[in-house]
């Protein structure tokens, strides 16, 4: 991150994009386009829906939480008619209700799904649901933005359309990249859509990748930052990223369970890159992050909208070690009963 800027229309940096592109296309397990997109997560599911739909085009959007909400909401704001299926908080969607609302509504063009929802600790069955979208012929925009390159996700068997993720997360470099997959139907879909986009635009994108450019100033910092990690993550290989994921989230929620603490997650979908610990106990949330950021500089993220100081979250995505989860569960000991803790079971 620390090394010269470069002129990002010339050669150094037209080979650093298409070698970490090229890379990217190995950890993605597709042989489709992946576009290097400057800005947040949101930023590559706004690219995904204005690539992919005009207004007026009926989705089904599937959503387990803030994050898949926030999906729906993107597309109902560039005009989509959005058909939502909603599941409780804590839970995954079923991919028989999912075809079930296929059923019912056949002139549906496409459908939003979270793969890993972030802000409730579960993964979905992405290829079971990738199974009823696809037998319906369906476009399926998946949100990756917290699994891919953490947690298996094999793109073109599991006929993802547009499938977006960012730099934060288990690409452990800062924020600023959005990397989204586009599939062969997605540039058919793209060739018709006429949701409003500049910024975003794939063509562009496209167009600019093929000369070693973006259309826009990069994030030339990031891309030398994710040109590393890419480095590290396939010297490692992608079946071993995914194991140690597993080990890690395994170890984080036996340890929750260990402290006396229920998991909010119904645990058979239980993300591998993030957990969510449901208050009991007498806990106090905001009492114990305090805590375990001032006394153990362990920061512990609170929930979001309803489940504000109803869970808290620990992440363990990307550089996160066993050992760094040790250290977390035994801060966590010394702070539950300053926080008001009492186990009961
Ligand atoms: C599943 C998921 N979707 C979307 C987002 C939003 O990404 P960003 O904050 O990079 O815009 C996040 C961020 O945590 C996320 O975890």
């Amino acid at each position: 991150m620390g090394w010269q800027m470069i002129n990002h229309r010339g050669p150094e940096f037209q080979k650093i994009l298409s070698d970490v592109t090229a890379k990217l296309k190995q950890v993605f397990q597709t042989k489709n386009d992946v576009l290097i997109l400057t800005g947040s997560g949101t930023g590559g599911l706004e690219a995904a829906v204005v690539n992919t739909l005009s207004p007026g085009d009926k989705v089904l959007s599937v959503s387990i939480g803030v994050f898949g909400d926030r999906f729906a909401n993107i597309a109902k704001e560039f005009g989509a008619e959005v058909v939502s299926l909603k599941v409780e908080w804590g839970r995954a969607a079923d991919p028989d209700a999912i075809r079930q609302a296929i059923k019912a509504n056949p002139d549906i063009k496409a459908v939003l799904v979270t793969h890993n929802e972030t802000s409730t600790g579960v993964t979905n069955d992405l290829g079971a649901i990738s199974k009823v979208v696809k037998e319906a012929g369906k476009l399926l925009l998946v949100d990756a933005i917290s699994s891919m390159g953490s947690i298996n996700l094999p793109v073109d068997k599991w006929q993802c359309d547009a499938v977006v993720t960012g730099s934060q997360k288990g690409w452990m470099v800062p924020p600023g990249l959005a990397m989204v997959g586009v599939s062969p139907e997605a540039w058919q879909a793209h060739a018709k859509a006429k949701m409003p986009r500049f910024y975003w635009d794939f063509t562009r994108a496209k167009s600019y990748l093929e000369k070693g450019q973006t259309p826009w100033t990069p994030a030339i910092s990031v891309v030398f930052a994710l040109s590393v990690a890419l480095d590290m993550m396939l010297k490692e290989g992608l079946p071993k990223i995914v194991a140690r994921h597993a080990k890690v989230g395994q170890v984080t929620r036996d340890g929750v369970k260990s402290l006396g603490l229920p998991l909010f997650a119904e645990e058979s979908h239980a993300s591998n890159t993030v957990t969510a610990i449901a208050a009991a106990g007498g806990l106090d949330i905001k009492k114990l992050r305090q805590i375990m950021k001032e006394e153990h500089q362990v920061v512990l993220s609170g929930g979001q909208q309803q489940l504000d100081g109803k869970i808290f979250r620990i992440g363990h995505l990307g550089w996160v070690t066993e050992k760094d989860i040790k250290e977390v569960m035994s801060a966590l000991k010394a702070a539950l009963p300053r926080a008001g803790f009492v186990a009961t079971r």
